[in-house]
């Protein structure tokens, strides 16, 4: 339990008070400074930094996900990843902005703290655990589908024990669990160890993406954009909620913000680049994909680039070559998944609200080690055992929530720090974040009922959590009012 030596039990401040204490952003940067446990070794440059979004933005979504968003949107699938990107950038700007402003390890769940208390920080925290360890286990799973389909081109394929947990019939997900153990291992190495593995293995899934994008147009045909919409406006704004989740993850470089050399500068410029390049590549890929072939060939398509390129070359190491890129696409994106959640736990550990292990700073790597074990850990045992299924659907309600929060954020710190420094500003200011706003609740009410109803029970998990652990070990709620509002002063 946190002390704060004043000799008073954290649970006298009342629930409504405690729920709305904030943070300044000045004692946040006095925490980054000189946390008790350790401090974060600032060794990452603007390029790691757009490799981190982009390795943890840049995956499964993109390699498996037109099987059901073409058959949905038809030819007009690359509007729906437009929509999808516009959205995603409109939250891409406010991040930028806060980013600047609050440049700490915790991303939207720091730039809540500082806005609107602890409370609504302690659920978009919660809300991050779904967009970064869940979809990170998610995404795992994915990998060991992905080997096994590769497999099966060639004839082979894993024993059925070890493809699928118990819930399917086997005993362990192997793929997903190496997935997983590999990534933790090369994250235990140190930040910029991790940040240089994931550049490389990033410019290597750009690279077979462009390599697609080539072949799809060598079998172009302008007729397959008839009819654009077969579903309507409706079939397109539906998949564009689906494909979201491929944009989720450009929020990564924010996590990075007290192992970043220059903060202020280079995690907006981070972020804003990262959104570009996925976004072009998106729509190129889409283009291409749906120009290579009719949208009805795609339907139960689960690997339909791979498919595309076998079926245009007719080259089977191609193929091969297209699937080992595949799985290393998969492994950066759970490393940089993994990584943020690392960091995210690390600043809800700074604060009390999680347990005093994730916040521990090695000094050997001068990074969250033995956070980054447990965290491994956790996430491999699950993807290796538990079918994530719904559970990773909710991962887009979860992401869209914590995006509106950042654009909820930069709205109150206009209004209530109108002077303080900001080393990025939302453009076209208000409408921006009203917009972002808008957009995410768009989507958000897109999405399945079913994937509402688990979303809801996640959130009642974590606020059980919160009252038996957070609200109990909050730094901040164990301040009395005096200490409290010399903190908030700072
Ligand atoms: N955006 C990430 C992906 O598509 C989660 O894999």
């Amino acid at each position: 339990m946190s002390s704060t030596g004043s000799g008073m039990t954290p649970t006298e401040t009342p629930l409504g008070r405690q729920l709305m204490r904030r943070k300044s952003i000045a004692a946040m940067s006095r925490d980054a400074a000189s946390n008790g446990m350790g401090q974060l070794k600032r060794s990452l440059g603007v390029v790691q930094l757009v490799m981190i979004s982009v390795g943890a933005t840049l995956g499964t979504g993109i390699l498996v996900i037109l099987g059901e968003a073409v058959p949905q949107a038809g030819p007009a699938t690359w509007l729906a990843f437009v929509i999808a990107g516009v959205t995603a950038l409109l939250c891409a700007v406010s991040y930028a902005e806060m980013a600047g402003m609050v440049p700490v390890s915790g991303s939207s769940y720091s730039y809540s703290y500082a806005t609107l208390g602890e409370g609504i920080a302690w659920i978009c925290g919660w809300c991050l655990v779904l967009e970064y360890a869940v979809s990170a286990a998610a995404v795992a799973v994915g990998a060991g589908a992905y080997v096994n389909q590769t497999l099966q081109i060639f004839g082979l394929s894993l024993p059925d024990a070890l493809a699928n947990g118990p819930a399917e019939g086997g005993i362990i997900n192997l793929p997903a669990l190496l997935v997983v153990v590999l990534a933790t291992a090369l994250l235990l190495r140190g930040a910029k160890e991790s940040a240089t593995a994931n550049t490389i293995m990033v410019l290597i899934k750009i690279a077979i993406l462009i390599f697609f994008v080539i072949v799809a147009f060598t079998a172009f045909d302008s007729g397959n954009f008839e009819p654009l919409m077969p579903m309507g406006i409706a079939g397109v704004s539906g998949a564009a909620s689906m494909v979201f989740f491929s944009y989720i993850g450009f929020d990564a470089a924010s996590t990075a913000g007290e192992e970043a050399k220059n903060p202020q500068r280079d995690l907006p410029r981070a972020i804003m680049i990262a959104m570009a390049l996925v976004t072009a590549l998106y729509v190129l890929v889409a283009v291409a994909a749906v120009g290579a072939r009719n949208w009805e060939w795609f339907s139960d398509s689960e690997a339909a680039l791979v498919q595309i390129v076998s079926e245009i070359t007719g080259q089977r190491w191609l193929v091969l070559l297209f699937a080992v890129c595949a799985v290393i696409a998969i492994i950066s994106v759970v490393l940089t998944v993994l990584y943020g959640q690392t960091r995210i736990l690390f600043s809800m550990s700074r604060d009390g609200l999680m347990p005093s292990i994730f916040g521990r700073v090695s000094a050997k790597t001068s990074t969250p080690r033995a956070g980054t074990l447990v965290t491994g850990l956790v996430v491999a045992v699950t993807a290796a055992l538990i079918p994530l299924g719904q559970l990773a659907e909710a991962t887009s309600i979860g992401t869209l929530f914590a995006f509106a929060l950042v654009s909820v954020s930069v709205m109150y710190l206009r209004k209530t720090q109108p002077e303080a420094p900001r080393s990025f500003r939302v453009p076209l200011y208000p409408v921006v974040p009203v917009l972002g706003i808008a957009a995410c609740l768009y989507l958000m009410f897109n999405l399945a009922v079913i994937t509402w109803i688990v979303f809801a029970i996640w959130m009642a998990v974590g606020i059980g959590i919160y009252f038996i652990y957070g609200r109990r070990n909050s730094r901040l709620g164990a301040l009395d009012e005096q200490q409290y509002q010399e903190e908030l002063a700072l």
